[in-house]
This record gives C-alpha cells, structure tokens and sequence, in this order.
C-alpha cells in the first residue's frame, strides 16, 4: 500500500503543478496583444494541458485504488472526494478555457485569472489537512 500511497503523492504534486502554472498563463495571456507572444501562450498552454491530464488521471486512479483497496472511509474521505470533484471540474473547465484563447475568444481580464489561479491553491491546503488531520 505504501507504494500505490508515494506514487499517489508523487502524482497528485505533479498534477498540482499544472493546476498552478496553466492559469498562470492564462493571466499572462490575458493581458498580451502582440500576435507572437498569444501563439506561443496558446501553444504553450494546449501541450501543458495534454501533459497534465494523465497525469491528473494517474492521481485519481491510485487515490481511488487507496480508496477501494484498503477500505478507507470516514468523514474525512467523504469530504476530500467532494473538494476533489471540484478539483477536476476545474481542470475541464481550463481545458476549455485552453480551446477559447487558441481560437482567440477569451472575454476575461487578467484580474479574473488571478482570482481563478488562487483556487487550487485552497483546494489543496483543505485536502491536506482531511487526509492527514482526519479531523473528521
Ligand atoms: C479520487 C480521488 C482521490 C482519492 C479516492 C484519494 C484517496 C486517498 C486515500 C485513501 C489515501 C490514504 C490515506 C491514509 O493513508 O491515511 C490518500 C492519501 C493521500 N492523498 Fe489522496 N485521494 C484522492 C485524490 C487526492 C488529491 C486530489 C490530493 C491532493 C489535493 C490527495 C492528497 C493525498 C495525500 C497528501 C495523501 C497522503 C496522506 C498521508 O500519507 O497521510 N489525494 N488519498
């Protein structure tokens, strides 16, 4: 079991690191208007977005192999499965939020983006605690 754990922590990081640059970029994005610069972003952020949603699949399958495997339950997990089905909405709406800015329709200031980078960060400090904590 502590295998599939490490190599669940070893891909939920790895996943979080997109979940943290690609809004990044989408703030950058939003505020360029020069046609190199919003070619290179859009390319950028469509092969960030193909690198990272295996990886967010790996996380997802192994947590749930945890889950399912070892009989895990309580409050806690209930609570974590709930903040992780955000956590993937999120991922899918930046995949489509990658489709709008490749085809040049993103309506949002950088202002917005900056506020919608900051979500995962949350998301994350909540599941860590539930996991570890388990404070119910
Ligand atoms: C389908 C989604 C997921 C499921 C079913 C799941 C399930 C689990 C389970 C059962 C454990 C073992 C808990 C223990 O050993 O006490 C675990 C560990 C862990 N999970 Fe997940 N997880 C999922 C997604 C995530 C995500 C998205 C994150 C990060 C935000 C995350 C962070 C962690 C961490 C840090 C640990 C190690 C906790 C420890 O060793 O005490 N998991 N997960």
């Amino acid at each position: 079991m502590l295998w599939i754990k490490a190599f669940h922590i070893i891909f939920v990081v790895s996943w979080f690191a997109g979940l943290f640059y690609l809004p990044r970029l989408f703030v950058n994005h939003a505020m360029v208007s020069d046609a190199a610069t919003i070619e290179r972003l859009a390319l950028m952020e469509g092969k960030l977005y193909r690198f990272m949603t295996p990886i967010g699949v790996l996380a997802l399958v192994l947590g749930t192999w945890l889950w399912l495997g070892y009989g895990f339950a309580g409050g806690w997990l209930h609570a974590k499965l709930a903040l992780v089905a955000g956590l993937i909405a999120y991922h899918l709406y930046c995949g489509r939020l990658v489709k709008e800015f490749a085809a040049g329709r993103n309506a949002r200031s950088h202002v917005w983006f900056r506020w919608f980078n900051e979500l995962p960060v949350l998301v994350l400090m909540v599941v860590v605690v539930l996991v570890v904590v388990k404070p119910f």
